[in-house]
């Protein structure tokens, strides 16, 4: 077993750490005061290939394995977590999904544009009554001979507005429950697709998240993904490597917040003496430390897995449920460190730990893991 880092593996992960400082940095607070997506950074983020890493690169993508995307994810969350959730969507669910169950025609077409940032994509499962029980799709995608036509409401879309096109997960055969859904490939501006008002958020309020109204949106047969009926082992499909980015976003802003404690309780002094050698203190950076250690080593496993072409299911949902759990109390005791100055935006931490608390619910919350994991535990 080797745990060292290849030549490659440490050169993207020191060029995603530098884009992070001098690009992501600046203005990071003030996006986030403002809900300002970041449309310039995304645009670089393009540039640099942060938004299709794994793409093969026939397609404009990176041709990076999954060890690489962790790395990078890590770094661009550590600074700002709504770039890295654009990123997370664009690269794990949209990219990833076309390019594994597309047509050449699709990828042609749509895949080669969102490899490269020239357009990002949304991922549109989510509805006000289907959350969590993914199967309870109320959109219908009626089959009307070469083309569909998609009614209903998507809720909670990262990318919502700003995405070129977005994957629709829509019932065409409600009485066959989870076999009669299906995966459709909706461009931005079809006739009949509004997009509904930006979501105030506690958290990553640089990303642009709405929900998705389909009136008689009119999607040809061409632009359905997979055979018929194969939309919910997609959506699935998807959501397992899906992630293994938000454990990585995880683990990046419980870095993030844990690096900026450390700094801070070797500077800040009370009573006598650095607060880092208070033994109160000393030991929560103990424990911050190896829970991060430890998801990073779970982000790994199931990066690996992934590269290996293991099934992932287990190891991404294990990640994914320690990572965001681990996130959460970091982030709270990097605020409890900065003590006052925690709770004040110049400091970071505050930013961090509202962000850290989306990772426990997108991409199926925490408990959905435990039933991801449970399961798998308990098969015959
Ligand atoms: N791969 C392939 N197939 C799978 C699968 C997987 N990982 N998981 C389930 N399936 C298949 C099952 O085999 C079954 O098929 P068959 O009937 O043919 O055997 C079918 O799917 C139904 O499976 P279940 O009976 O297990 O389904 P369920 O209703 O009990 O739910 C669940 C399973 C895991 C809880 C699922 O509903 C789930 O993951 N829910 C959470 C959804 C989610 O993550 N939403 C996030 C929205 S996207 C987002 O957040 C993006 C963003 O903006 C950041």
């Amino acid at each position: 077993m080797d745990f060292s880092l290849t030549e490659e593996h440490i050169m993207i992960r020191d060029a995603a750490r530098d884009f992070a400082q001098t690009e992501l940095l600046p203005g990071v607070i003030e996006r986030d005061e403002k809900e300002e997506f970041p449309t310039e950074q995304v645009k670089r983020m393009g540039e640099l290939g942060f938004m299709g890493m794994m793409v093969d690169p026939k397609y404009g993508g990176g041709g990076m394995d999954a060890i690489s995307y962790v790395l990078a994810m890590e770094e661009i969350s550590k600074i700002d977590a709504s770039a890295s959730v654009i990123m997370s969507v664009n690269n794990s669910l949209v990219c990833w999904g076309l390019e594994t169950y597309g047509t050449q025609e699709q990828k042609q077409k749509y895949l080669t544009k969102l490899a490269t940032g020239e357009i990002i994509g949304s991922f549109a499962l989510s509805e006000p009554e289907a959350g969590s029980d993914a199967t309870k799709q109320r959109t219908i995608a009626e089959d009307k001979g070469d083309y569909y036509l998609i009614n209903g409401t998507k809720n909670w879309i990262t990318n919502g507005r700003t995405a070129g096109i977005h994957l629709v997960i829509a019932h065409t055969h409600p009485e066959k429950g989870h076999h009669g859904i299906n995966a459709f490939i909706v461009e931005k501006g079809t006739e009949g697709l509004v997009v509904g008002p930006k979501e105030r958020k506690l958290g990553i309020r640089g990303s642009d998240t709405h929900s998705l109204l389909f009136t008689d949106v009119k999607v040809s047969k061409e632009n359905r993904i997979g055979e018929d009926g194969f939309g919910f082992t997609f959506a699935m499909k998807v959501l397992s490597g899906g992630r293994i980015g938000i454990a990585s976003q995880a683990l990046g802003i419980a870095s993030g917040a844990y690096e900026r404690a450390l700094q801070y309780s070797k500077e800040r002094k009370a009573f006598g003496k650095e607060i880092s050698r208070h033994q109160a203190i000393a030991f929560k950076l103990a424990d911050m430390k190896t829970k991060i250690e430890a998801a990073r080593h779970l982000c790994m496993k199931a990066a690996w897995d992934k590269d290996q072409h293991n099934n992932y299911d287990l190891s991404s949902a294990i990640a994914k449920y320690f990572a965001a759990e681990m996130a959460r109390w970091v982030t709270t005791e990097a605020v409890q460190i900065h003590g006052g100055y925690g709770y004040v935006k110049e400091y970071h931490v505050e930013r961090m730990m509202r962000d850290a608390k989306i990772t426990q619910i997108y991409e199926g919350t925490s408990e959905i893991q435990q039933i991801v994991i449970s399961r798998s535990i308990l098969k015959d």
